[in-house]
Order: structure tokens, then sequence, then C-alpha cells
């Protein structure tokens, strides 16, 4: 490929070492043919201005922000798309001749993860989710977009459900929102009538579990989605399937955030089940595509 006129992709995050997206992202543009390079930045959260500035400076296409960034970066950027508005959360940021435009594509990633992994339409829906930080906003604009019914919000601190709620609930009047605790009879009560349950805590990102999780009041017909994402799979994903139920981590989620990214930024989608491919081929599960030219090997191995 000729690399002359070469553009830049970043991301930031901290930590950032352990990040996928170049895995994907490259192999993507690679694949696309685009002339462009993505690469992985420690960006403390204290630096995020000058992190932004130096995107400007530098003309980098595009950027991608993981925790702890997404929420500080807004202040920085010229013009936020509706969703990550609402969300108050940018985990993409497009640069249009120097105008920098923050997006959120989480919320296409628990979208895409529903439909293609579990194979949920959340139109009429009954949804609880455990959890309400920045992973819980996302999954709330997503479903309620979607059309669900009611959501439930449970959180450690009930307080932080309650003031979520205030803040969502007036821009979905169609959506019926409730609070309540992770103590096992409050959520236990909760989740009789859900039809969908998402893990948006970080519980699990350490290795951590629920304990006393009341698994059996959660009815049988209703799917699991553990943001958590993990190379291997989580607690709570095997204790969902334990007990019965279609369950999925954030594998999927991951792989659809970065799709529509790519999309964002070069103008075209990457090809289909690319990304998700590289995931699955750095942890070694075995790939839904067939590798042309030992594409993924070479990236991987590097
Ligand atoms: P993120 O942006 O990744 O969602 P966050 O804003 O720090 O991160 O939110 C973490 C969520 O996980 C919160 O809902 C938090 O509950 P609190 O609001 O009560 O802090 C939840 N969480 C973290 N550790 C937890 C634990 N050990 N048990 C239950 N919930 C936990």
């Amino acid at each position: 490929m000729n690399r002359t006129g070469t553009r830049v992709m970043l991301v930031f995050g901290d930590p950032i070492a352990h990040s996928l997206s170049p895995l994907m992202q490259n192999a993507a543009l690679q694949k696309a043919g685009v002339n462009a390079v993505y690469g992985a930045c420690r960006v403390p959260k204290e630096q995020i201005g000058a992190a932004v500035a130096a995107v400007r400076l530098l003309n980098v296409w595009g950027v991608n922000l993981t925790v702890p960034l997404k929420e500080v970066v807004c202040p920085f950027l010229d013009e936020l798309d509706p969703a990550a508005q609402l969300i108050g959360a940018v985990n993409t940021i497009v640069n249009r001749d120097g105008h920098l435009v923050g997006y959120n594509t989480d919320v296409y990633g628990v979208r895409r993860t529903l439909d293609l992994d579990l194979g949920f339409d959340p139109a009429g829906k009954r949804v609880m989710i455990l959890g309400a930080g920045g992973a819980s906003r996302a999954a709330i604009v997503a479903l309620c977009q979607a059309g669900a019914a009611s959501l439930g919000i449970a959180n450690r601190t009930v307080a932080r459900a309650e003031t979520l709620i205030a803040e969502f609930a007036p821009a979905f009047p169609k959506t019926a929102f409730h609070a309540c605790s992770l103590s096992s009879l409050d959520l236990g009560n909760g989740l009789k009538k859900a039809d969908l349950l998402i893990n948006a805590t970080s519980v699990g990102l350490k290795g951590d579990r629920f304990v006393d999780f009341p698994w059996p009041a959660l009815p049988d017909h209703a799917p699991v989605l553990d943001i958590v994402y993990s190379t291997e799979e989580t607690s709570f994903v095997a204790a969902a399937k334990r007990h019965g139920h279609m369950a999925t981590g954030g594998l999927g989620m991951l792989a659809a955030q970065g799709e529509k990214a790519f999309e964002l930024w070069t103008g075209i989608a990457p090809q289909e089940w690319l990304m998700r491919s590289c995931l699955n081929a750095a942890q070694g599960k075995p790939t839904l595509l067939p590798m042309e030219g030992n594409l993924l090997a070479g990236m991987i191995g590097s």
C-alpha cells in the first residue's frame, strides 16, 4: 500500500496497554484499504485537555476514548452528537477539518450485541439494569431509543439510581423507570418481571462477584448481558448460564462500538465479522471469518 499521506487514529485511556482496539481497527483499515494506522496512548485524566489539543495540532483523524476519559473529554470538544450529549460521555471523536465532534458508539454496541448475540429486541420489553455509572447510562439510552417499556435500575447506592432516573425519565416519557437496591429481596422482586438483565456495574472486572444474587427470581426466558469486557468468561455470565439463561459478555459490544466508530471516521462499514473475529482470535477462540493472507496471525503475533 502507498503510505504517502497516511492518516492517524488513536485510542486514549489509562490504563491502555491491554486495549484490543488497535488490533481490530488496524485489521479493518488494512482489509478496507484505508491508508491509516491506529495506535494506543496512555492519557492520564488530568492531561485530557492537552491530549485533545494534540489531536488538533497533529490533525489526528479520529480518536477512541476509554476509562477514565469518556466523561472528562466532553468540554474540550467542539460539538457533541445528541446521544453523547444525553449520556454525558464520548467514546469516539471525529476530526472534521479541525472541528472535533464527539459521539457515543457504545449505544450502538449495546443494541447490536442484544440483536446478534441474544436475539433480543427491546421494543415493549421490561429490562433490569444493574449499576448507575457510565456503562449504565449508555445502556439506558440504547434501550429507551429501542422502545423498552420499563427499566429497573438496581444500584448499591440507591440514591444514585434515583438521580439517574430523574435525569433520563423526561427524555424518554414512553419508558417507565424504577429504582431499587442490590439486596436479594429488593432485586429479586424487580427481577421477577424482567425480560432481560444487564450487568453495567464494574463487579467482575477484577475477578470479584455478586454474593447471594437472586437468580431464581429471573424468568427462564430472560437473557443476560454482562457489559464487563474480560478475556475470560465473567463470573456473572457463568452464573447466568448455570441458571439456564442465554448469556453473553462484553466482546460483541466492544466489536460493535468499534465498527460504528470506524464507519464514522472512514465513511465505510468495516467488513462484517472482522473485528469480532479479531477479538476471538486474540483470546484463542475460533474465528468466524476465513483469514485472508494470514492478516490476523501477523497482527496478533506482532
Ligand atoms: P462506569 O463508568 O464503568 O459505569 P462507575 O461510574 O464508577 O463506572 O460506576 C460503577 C458502577 O458499579 C456503579 O453503579 C457502582 O455502584 P455505586 O454507584 O454504588 O458505587 C457499581 N459498583 C462498583 N463496585 C461495586 C460492588 N462491589 N458492588 C456493587 N456495585 C458496585
